[in-house]
């Protein structure tokens, strides 16, 4: 099978991180519970991570590295501790449903902010227009899970920082390709999941939390244990119950990777494979490719649709001769109404740092294949 389906997951991880994952389960117990050697090589393996993490994405110090069990938990827990009932917030016109649907069940009175794809002074602007003095929060999708669209999530954090506006990253696309840089961003919050571009195994998540936080869920922390508070200092109070080691220890080697490989080189051969990939998708007869121009505010994602084929029965077709894409509104219908494909949804094809040209090929064949011949293309 072609694997092209990596902002879901990245399924060809490297070999460091199953090994770290098996070692783990061998060897290790949980952080903060015990003395023994099982739990203080799972603590040091936690610290560890949390100190690539926090150097990775320029955070103060490694207990600013929450973990969490995916982009989605630290998001709500970034909600949960900014949001109050009716508050107005202002969110990109590409959010995906960890955001949207966070906000809506905490009784957000969400503003969207729509702009054009590909076009991140339209989304500065369309922030600008609407931070009036009653918005109490700003959430930004980094990079949109449907169209790869980098958004400029530095530039929206500092207005918000001179409006005294709170601020949230969703930096799931992004994390491993794109420079997250937490300090830059001026965030309070920003939640990644370790099974994407960090090459974790899925049930990891990191989540980089600036202060103010709230906790989600209560429980044992191994630490401030005589109390029957939540312990008020971070990374302990986002992180009650037993931690997943095994996932801990994986996320840790797919960021040695990342490290090791280099972020710019990772994103800059996403990048060539996505214009290869728009380049010869353009060319087929009935296929429309939302792609920018010369890669141009754009990371390792690309949606297309042919017309006149669901994309659905597109996504189905493919997979039936070996190509494994995602169809259909990709959990962002957000992101759908703002570029206009809400109705028919989109295929989506997504790259990592193991995906080849040759994949590319493979998939193009494939399209070029089910596309219908007739028409004015
Ligand atoms: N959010 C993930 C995706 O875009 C699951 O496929």
């Amino acid at each position: 099978m072609t694997y092209l389906d990596n902002a879901a997951t990245t399924l060809i991880k490297p070999r460091e991180v199953r090994s770290a994952v098996i070692r783990a389960m061998d060897t290790m117990t949980s952080p903060g519970r015990g003395g023994h050697p099982y739990a203080m090589r799972a603590a040091e393996t936690a610290f560890k991570c949390r100190e690539i993490a926090a150097r990775m994405f320029n955070a103060e110090n490694p207990e600013h590295v929450v973990f969490t069990a995916n982009a989605t938990m630290g998001l709500n827990i970034a909600v949960n501790s900014l949001l109050r009932r009716g508050d107005r917030v202002l969110v990109t016109g590409y959010e995906h449903n960890s955001v949207m649907r966070a906000l809506e069940m905490r009784g957000a009175d969400i503003t969207v902010c729509p702009s054009e794809l590909f076009e991140p002074e339209s989304a500065v602007m369309a922030f600008d227009r609407r931070m009036t003095k009653d918005v109490k929060l700003a959430v930004v999708n980094h990079v949109s899970n449907v169209f790869g669209y980098i958004l400029p999530a530095e530039r929206i954090g500092k207005m918000c920082r001179e409006r005294g506006i709170p601020y949230i990253v969703d930096a799931s696309q992004s994390a491993g390709s794109v420079k997250v840089d937490f300090r830059a961003l001026g965030a309070e919050f920003v939640a990644m999941p370790g099974h994407k571009g960090l090459y974790g195994p899925q049930g990891t998540g990191i989540l980089l939390c600036g202060g103010r936080a709230k906790p989600l869920i209560a429980g044992g922390t191994g630490s401030g244990s005589a109390s029957r508070k939540m312990p008020g200092w971070l990374p302990d109070m986002l992180e009650a119950g037993t931690h997943n080691t095994p996932g801990i220890a994986g996320l840790s080697a797919g960021l040695s990777f990342v490290e090791k490989t280099g972020r710019e080189r990772i994103l800059e051969h996403e990048k060539e494979l996505i214009m290869t990939a728009a380049k010869g998708l353009g060319g087929i007869r009935n296929v429309t490719v939302y792609a920018s121009e010369h890669g141009f505010a754009q990371a390792g994602v690309l949606s297309f649709s042919i017309r006149g084929m669901d994309s659905e029965t597109a996504g189905e077709k493919l997979a039936g001769r070996g190509i494994a894409v995602r169809a259909g509104l990709h959990c962002s219908p957000e992101a759908h109404k703002t570029a206009g494909t809400f109705e028919t949804g989109t295929v989506r094809l997504s790259v990592s740092a193991f995906t080849g040209k040759r994949d590319i090929y493979r998939l193009l064949s494939a399209v070029e294949d089910i596309a219908p011949k007739g028409g004015k293309g």
